[in-house]
Parts: structure tokens; C-alpha cells; sequence
């Protein structure tokens, strides 16, 4: 199939091209290189030894019309969008812009040129602090942030057409916390500024960026005390993407589907394996608890596992060498 990525060059994005290549698709990568680098596009086709047509287009402007003039898609995985929920409280209206009126104009475009199937990166973020674990796909949604809005929003637009395009196959696919990078160590998670997430954290920390990790709270009720996330190596997820292409692009449905592991480490859990496993050290502080963090949040993913014939098949441990690997082959980034 020939499918058009956006924000292909980003972290998840970029490693689903990798995916997308090696099963045979084409791929064209719309992206405003905003937060990422036109060498990821680069190191993909060098880690595959294929080609990939990219466009510098930012998906709320016009020019993104040219693109489906000069290409006709059997799909959009769309990944293009902003990602930060701390930011999204100070500067609500940019993320409504490039996460709501991006998909809407890509939305629009697809209708206009008949491309039928499209998978979204929709977030876990979605059911906000849910009181029960694992979180299965009926669980109530609330996001707690304009982040987690701009991802509900979409969706439910992706619903909405659904509903009024028989034909139209829609797939959110819910992350967890996508973490790890490409066993070639080539291509990885590239931060901009100072990381929000625990892993960028962690390697940043273990190669003396900052002098300690902050460990955002030690008295939620969990096995040590710290929270407990469900952490998903970045190639698996990828996968994931290329599993939901495959078994439902002819589905004609919207469906949403958790990717995670279904399993929850605890922070210190994810401390303790990178440095053991990397042999580094990575020194830690308690400070108080993280606003809007939950305890505890893990995936029930048998959903997917189903429909997609998916699983996750990699583990901490992978997750937190291939993190370390890209840190030390790029301590620059790109
Ligand atoms: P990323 O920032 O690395 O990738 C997003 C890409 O989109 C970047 O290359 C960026 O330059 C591009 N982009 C942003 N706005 C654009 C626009 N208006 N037009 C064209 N390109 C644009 O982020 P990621 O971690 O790869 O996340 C990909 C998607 O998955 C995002 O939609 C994000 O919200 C979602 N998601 C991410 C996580 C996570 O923890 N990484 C979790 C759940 C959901
Ligand atoms: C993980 C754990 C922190 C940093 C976020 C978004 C979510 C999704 C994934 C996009 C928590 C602890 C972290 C640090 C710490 N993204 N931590 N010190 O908050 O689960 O999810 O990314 O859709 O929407 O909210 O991920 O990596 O920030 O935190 O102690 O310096 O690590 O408290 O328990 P989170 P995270």
C-alpha cells in the first residue's frame, strides 16, 4: 500500500516508516520538522535501504493539498502534532490549532481524494485519571489537559465521519508510554530543551546533563512508593501500526485500541534496570508528587492483541538498553 505518514520524521513516526518499508508499503512523510530533524527521513532510508518521498509541509497549511494531488494514498497513519502537556496549559490555542485543525484539514482532504483509512495517534491520555486499572477501551474518558482534549477531539470528528462515510475506516490507537528506540541504534527519541519524560530523563542524567533524576513523589500507594506507568518499546509499537493497517483498512469501522504492554513498572523499577543493566549511575531525588499524575495506569490491551494479532515482544530490559544506546551513538541527537 502507499501511505502517507505525518510527523514521520518524529520519534514514533520515524520508526513506524521503518516498519511500514520493511513490510513492502511506500511511504510518503509530510512533516514541519518542528520537533524533529529531516536526518530522521535520511537515517530511515539508509537503516532500509529504501526511499522515501518527503514533503516540508505543515499539515494546517494549503500546500498540503498538492501533496495528495501528486499522490494517490491507499491510507494516513497520522502522527503530526504536539505532544507536551505541560505546554499545552500555557499555550492552549497551538494545540488546538496543530492537533484539531491539522487533522481537520486532513480530514478534508482525504474525503476530498478518496483515501478511506486512517490511524490516529490518539494517547492513554484520553481517560485522564481513571480510578480503575488496567484500563480497558470503555473506560471513561476525561482528559485532564488541553493535550488530552485536542486527542479526544480528533477522535471524535474521526467518529463522527464514520458514521456519516460508510466507507471510511478510522483507528485510534491509544499509546501508553512509548519508550526505547531502534536496535540500530540510528534512529531514537530526540527532545528538544529539557526532557519532560522519564526515560529522555533518565539517559540525560546518566550521561551528566543534570546531576540527579527528580523522583516526582515516593507515597503513592504502589509497590515502592513511586508511580507506576505501562512502558512500550517504540518498535513495537510501530508494529502495532503496521498490524492495525493490515487487519483493518478495510474494516469500514472506527475502533479504538489500546497499545501498551499491560504490565506497570514503577519509576524506581525503570531506574533500577537502567542503570544495572547499562552499568551506569544514575543518582535520584524525592521532591514532591507531579500535578495531575496518576498512581497507577496500565493497559488492558486484549483488544488489540485480538483484532490485530499483536503483541508486544519486547522487554525493560530492551527498553532500556536501546534507550541508552541511542544516547551514547547520539549524544547530540541528530
Ligand atoms: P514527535 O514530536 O517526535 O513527532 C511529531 C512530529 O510531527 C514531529 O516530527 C513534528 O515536527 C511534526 N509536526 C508537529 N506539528 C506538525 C504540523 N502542524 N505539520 C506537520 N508536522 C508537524 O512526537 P512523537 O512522540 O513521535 O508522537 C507522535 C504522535 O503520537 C503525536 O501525535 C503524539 O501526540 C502521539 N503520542 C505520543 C506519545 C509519546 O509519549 N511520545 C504518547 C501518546 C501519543
Ligand atoms: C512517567 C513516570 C512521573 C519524569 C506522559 C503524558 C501522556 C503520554 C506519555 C502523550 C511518572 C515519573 C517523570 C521525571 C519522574 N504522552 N517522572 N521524574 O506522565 O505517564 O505520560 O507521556 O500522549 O499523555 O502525560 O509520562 O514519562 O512524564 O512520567 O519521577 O523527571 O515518571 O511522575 O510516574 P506520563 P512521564
Amino acid at each position: 500500500m502507499k501511505i502517507l505518514v505525518t510527523g514521520g520524521a518524529g520519534y514514533i513516526g520515524s520508526h513506524t516508516c521503518v516498519e511500514l518499508l520493511e513490510s513492502q508499503h511506500d511511504v510518503v512523510v509530510v512533516d514541519n520538522f518542528s520537533n524533529s530533524s529531516p536526518k530522521a527521513v535520511e537515517r530511515v532510508e539508509a537503516l532500509t535501504n529504501k526511499k522515501i518521498t518527503c514533503y516540508e509541509v505543515d499539515i494546517c497549511d494549503v500546500e498540503l493539498a498538492q501533496v495528495f494531488e501528486e499522490h494517490q494514498f491507499d491510507a494516513v497513519i497520522h502522527f503530526a502534532g504536539l505532544k507536551a502537556v505541560g505546554e499545552s496549559t500555557k499555550e492552549p490555542l497551538s494545540y488546538y490549532q496543530h492537533n484539531v485543525q491539522g487533522s481537520l484539514n486532513l480530514l478534508r482532504m482525504m474525503k476530498k481524494h478518496g483515501v478511506k483509512t486512517l490511524i490516529f495517534s490518539s494517547s492513554a491520555t484520553v481517560y485522564g485519571q481513571a480510578k480503575i486499572v488496567p484500563i480497558d477501551e470503555t473506560s471513561q474518558l476525561q482528559p485532564q489537559s488541553p493535550y488530552g482534549q485536542t486527542k479526544l477531539m480528533v477522535e471524535q470528528m474521526c467518529k463522527d465521519l464514520s458514521a456519516a462515510q460508510d466507507d471510511f475506516t478510522a483507528v485510534m490507537l491509544r499509546y501508553f508510554n512509548p519508550v526505547g528506540a531502534h536496535q540500530s541504534g540510528m534512529i531514537g527519541e530526540n527532545p528538544t530543551g529539557i526532557p519532560n519524560n522519564l526515560l529522555p530523563f533518565i539517559s540525560q542524567v546518566a550521561v551528566g546533563t543534570h546531576p540527579e533524576l527528580r523522583v516526582f513523589g515516593n507515597d503513592y500507594n504502589t509497590v515502592d512508593g513511586t508511580g507506576v506507568r505501562d512502558y512500550i518499546h517504540v518498535v513495537d509499537l510501530a508494529q502495532g501500526h503496521v498490524k492495525a493497517l493490515e487487519a483493518l483498512h478495510q474494516s469500514n469501522q472506527f475502533t479504538t485500541l489500546n497499545l501498551g504492554s499491560g504490565k506497570g513498572y514503577s519509576v524506581l523499577e525503570v531506574v533500577d534496570a537502567f542503570s544495572k543493566l547499562n552499568d551506569v549511575k544514575v543518582p535520584t531525588i524525592f521532591v514532591p508528587r507531579r500535578q495531575g499524575d496518576v498512581e497507577i495506569c496500565y493497559a488492558a490491551c486484549d483488544k488489540a492483541n485480538q483484532l490485530l494479532d499483536w503483541e508486544t515482544k519486547l522487554s525493560l530490559s530492551d527498553m532500556v538498553i536501546d534507550t541508552w544506546r541511542w544516547q551514547t551513538n547520539n549524544p547530540q541527537g541528530y
